[in-house]
């Protein structure tokens, strides 16, 4: 097939019978709408990869949050992390019907993937805030693949991730309380004027008071999690801006690698929708955050289809990190890989710990550009013969041209001896 039929291909709507996924089943209707290409991304879970560098960001922001953030009594993390919500939602959930054509949102109806008229793919982790306060918590992270229309290029994708958080507070919490127990201001107002009416500042039911209140908590958390992300020293900016389910609602903006990066939209939950998931005594804030934009400055990724690439020469970079970690991507070659193996036996007197960073060390520097990536994958010892073992798989690519196995194989032979006279090892 050829690359323009290919596409096709997987473009083409096979609409199923049964729509089947995370152990729920569906009937398509005339709206279904998912190519087998988009089935295809659903199986793959590609932030539960823990080589994948959405993981590695994923649990630098849970880290954090969990550290950063305890319930007063015992100490246990304050936010619940759901990271198996059934990713088709009723449109209900998706908040479909909260959208007008004239939304400046970045999500539009056509955007979506639908099953059928009452169910499509979640296009935000929002679609879950619903269904998570209704089950009675208070403070949660969502995190998980979304799904919009797009057409794919360096910065789209039909497939991206997300991290919702949502924090209710009651009149205490939020407000806290005098000494004779009487609070200092009140959550909703009462008063029949003004106090009541919605206006840039304020959703109608809300008193200023609690609003700043929760704004303030709000963007305390949001600019610390981007100081441990950027950094302290990066400058950062609140534009105000409007989702249909907050208000008054933000964008946090970050000056980061000499331009303005949007991170993040929050606001004050719409106080409707806390009342229809049936709290009726609490006010909370919900942001929303897209994870591969924020990946791709941290890590240098310049383009979102790598995450999505099984190359090892990708995912080796992330393998093994630090969620702490500063971790720079190094473009990789779009040429074939080379993959060989050098085992040997070590000089008796020699430990396994002893030799592993003198022999990557060797193979760095006699094999130069052309090693892509070294990995120590096997060791034994027989002790009956005193004979100690390693194996090293060498993966060898270049930048410039598709490597031959046999110019390959001199180097590697080049390897070999350079061990061989340096450290006295015995090849096998
Ligand atoms: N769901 C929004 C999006 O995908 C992001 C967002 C904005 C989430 C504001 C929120 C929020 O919780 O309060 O574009």
């Amino acid at each position: 097939m050829s690359t323009t039929a290919a596409a096709e291909e997987s473009r083409k709507i096979v609409k199923e019978e049964v729509f089947e996924l995370d152990g729920r089943k569906y009937t398509p209707d005339a709206l279904y709408n998912l190519s087998p290409g988009v089935r295809r991304l659903l199986d793959r879970r590609i932030l539960q990869e823990s080589s994948n560098p959405l993981n590695l960001l994923k649990r630098r922001i849970v880290d954090y949050v969990h550290q950063t953030y305890r319930k007063p009594g015992n100490r246990s993390p304050l936010f619940t992390i759901c990271e198996s919500e059934p990713r088709v939602v009723t449109t209900y959930q998706n908040f479909d019907s909260l959208l007008t054509p004239e939304d400046h949102v970045s999500r539009r109806p056509s955007d979506t993937y639908y099953v059928n008229h009452e169910h499509c793919l979640r296009a935000h982790t929002s679609a879950h805030q619903h269904n998570l306060m209704q089950s009675g918590l208070d403070a949660f992270l969502v995190i998980g693949d979304v799904y919009r229309r797009d057409e794919v290029d360096r910065t789209h994708y039909p497939c991206f991730h997300q991290i919702e958080g949502v924090r209710l507070y009651s009149k205490d919490e939020l407000l806290g309380k005098k000494p004779d127990g009487k609070n200092v201001a009140e959550l909703f107002s009462t008063a029949a004027s003004a106090a009541t009416e919605r206006s840039p500042e304020k959703q109608e039911k809300h008193t200023l008071d609690a609003t700043k209140a929760a704004e303030i908590q709000l963007k305390q958390f949001l600019e610390n999690l981007c100081d441990e992300l950027f950094g302290k020293d990066a400058e950062k900016r609140w534009v105000d801006a409007y989702f249909p389910f907050t208000h008054p609602s933000w964008e946090l903006e970050v000056f980061y690698n000499g331009q303005w990066l949007e991170v993040l939209g929050c606001g004050i939950m719409e106080q409707k929708l806390l009342e229809s998931a049936g709290v009726t005594d609490k006010i909370g804030w919900a942001f929303g955050i897209g994870l591969e934009r924020i990946a791709m400055v941290l890590y240098g990724i310049p383009d979102i289809r790598l995450f999505w690439s099984k190359d090892t020469g990708f995912l080796s970079q992330f393998a093994g990190k630090m969620p702490g970690e500063d971790v720079k991507y190094k473009q990789i070659s779009a040429h074939p890989q080379v993959i060989f193996d050098i085992s040997f036996f070590l000089p008796s007197t020699v430990q396994f710990n002893d030799m592993t960073s003198d022999v990557y060390d060797t193979i760095r520097t006699v094999g130069g550009e052309l090693v892509e990536q070294v990995k120590l994958t096997d060791e034994f010892e027989n002790k009956k013969k005193e004979k100690k073992s390693q194996t090293y798989r060498i993966v060898y690519r270049s930048h410039e041209r598709a490597l031959t196995k046999e110019e390959v194989n001199v180097i590697h032979k080049q390897i070999e001896q350079s061990l061989a006279s340096s450290f006295g090892v015995t090849l096998r």
